[in-house]
């Protein structure tokens, strides 16, 4: 559930109506609802109620520091990848302890970065990574609590591109090496192994990939325990998927997802971490555009919109599914027809739907995009020389603009010429 809802045939965010956003900022824009925010970060803190644990948001979804502000007020930690993620969730205020360092190749700097600020845990990823989180703790004389990232060879079962779990793809170490991996990493200076990583992919609408990986999990805690190792925290990572088909698809909620959790890793007296992202941001946020021209083609209608690819890239990427919904709501039973929507980018590529029914629209009307909260504004670019649309947060009756569309004149003046032209 999330807080867009029609009222009086407009579409709201929270209290306000996204008519009114368009008028303020212009089109396209993205905008997030606060209330959705919490909401579903809720949902995953109550679902591990009971058990000690930590909802760690993956802010690569969506990094606004003013979201990830609201969520860490409400008690999440986050999940980070980089060192500009880790920047900027300390900007955001959350401190070290509540941040944990993923990612599959984490640089000497970051680390440093890391280990200076304050960390929760680095989740390993590899043993030539484990040597050098060693060397930069021991020169800094601290020690760097630490998991390590198995690789559980389970399918996922979702898209190829975001599937992390197969023994094919890049991601931690093989499960049936952890033994070997667990003894070295105990006995290298400035590490503290503190516990288990797994994250199989993203966007999973099945539990039965989870129960799999999570079974293998307790079971390697079990044999790493024997083998006297102190496995306190488990990171179950995130990749519950979001429902972008509203009228046909219900993935599993979080409260079962939490069970799962409690019935597979329970019994083993972990803390439990868990690094969700799409479903805490994906449906707390959509992309408002307008359409600039309708237009006939060869048996086909277009919408051409004033959004890009550049500015969502998912129907490019992955071949995603969004709703589009219009802004102004259309009578019950008025007439639909089939367009393809598109923006405008000289790239076939920049299609969002093909033969899609829509209300029949004009130009000047407003579009939403929904579901487009995790893994939107954060992989927009300014190809074509496009600005990055701005980010506006709703809280109830409030709206505020929390990333500003830059100007020609900022994104042009960044180039710097060389002396010899
Ligand atoms: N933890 C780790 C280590 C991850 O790699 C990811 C996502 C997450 C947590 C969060 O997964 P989520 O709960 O959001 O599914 N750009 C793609 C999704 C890439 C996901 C990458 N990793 C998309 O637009 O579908």
């Amino acid at each position: 559930m999330d807080h867009f809802l029609y009222r009086d045939g407009s579409l709201y965010a929270e209290d306000v109506p996204l008519a009114e956003i368009a008028a303020a900022v212009g089109t396209p824009f993205y905008v997030y609802s606060t209330a959705t925010l919490l909401r579903h970060f809720r949902l995953f803190d109550e679902a591990l109620e009971g058990t000690e644990h930590l909802v760690c948001y993956a802010m690569k979804a969506a990094s606004n520091q003013a979201i990830l502000k609201t969520l860490a007020q409400a008690g999440a930690g986050m999940d980070v990848v980089s060192e500009g993620e880790y920047l900027r969730a300390k900007a955001a205020g959350v401190p070290g302890d509540r941040i944990v360092f993923s990612g599959v190749g984490k640089t000497a700097a970051e680390i440093r970065t890391a280990l200076s600020g304050g960390v929760r845990q680095f989740n390993i990823e590899s043993e030539p990574e484990m040597q050098v989180v060693s060397a930069i703790a021991s020169e800094l004389g601290v020690t760097a609590p630490i998991t390590i990232r198995v690789n559980p060879d389970v399918d996922a079962k979702t898209h190829a591109k975001i599937a992390t779990g197969k023994s094919e793809n890049k991601f931690g170490i093989p499960i049936a090496r952890a033994s070997e991996v667990y003894a070295l990493a105990a006995s290298l200076p400035g590490l503290e192994v503190i516990g288990i990583d797994v994250h199989i992919g993203s966007q999973l609408t099945e539990l039965a990939p989870f129960e799999l990986a999570y079974r293998k999990v307790a079971e390697l805690t079990e044999q790493l325990r024997s083998e006297g190792h102190s496995i306190r925290r488990l990171d179950l990572g995130g990749g519950l998927g979001i429902p972008y088909a509203r009228s046909n698809e219900a993935p599993p909620l979080p409260v079962e997802y939490g069970a799962l959790i409690k019935r597979t890793v329970g019994h083993l007296g972990c803390e439990i971490e868990i690094e969700p992202g799409r479903l805490i941001a994906g449906n707390a946020g959509l992309m408002v555009s307008k359409v600039i021209y309708v237009k006939s083609g060869e048996g086909r209608d277009f919408l051409i919109l004033d959004g890009a690819m550049n500015d969502l890239i998912r129907p490019a990427m992955y071949e995603a599914y969004h709703d589009i919904v219009p802004v102004i709501e259309t009578a019950p039973g008025a007439e639909q027809q089939p367009y393809d929507i598109v923006g405008p980018v000289c790239e076939s590529g920049d299609t969002f739907a093909k033969q899609r029914n829509m209300p029949k629209l004009t130009a000047g009307d407003l579009v939403a995009f929904r579901s487009a909260g995790a893994y939107g504004a954060v992989m927009s670019s300014e190809y074509n020389t496009r600005p990055l649309i701005p980010e506006v947060l709703v809280h109830e009756d409030q709206f505020a603009v929390i990333r500003p569309r830059p100007t020609f004149d900022e994104m042009i003046n960044r180039d710097t010429i060389p002396a010899w032209l």
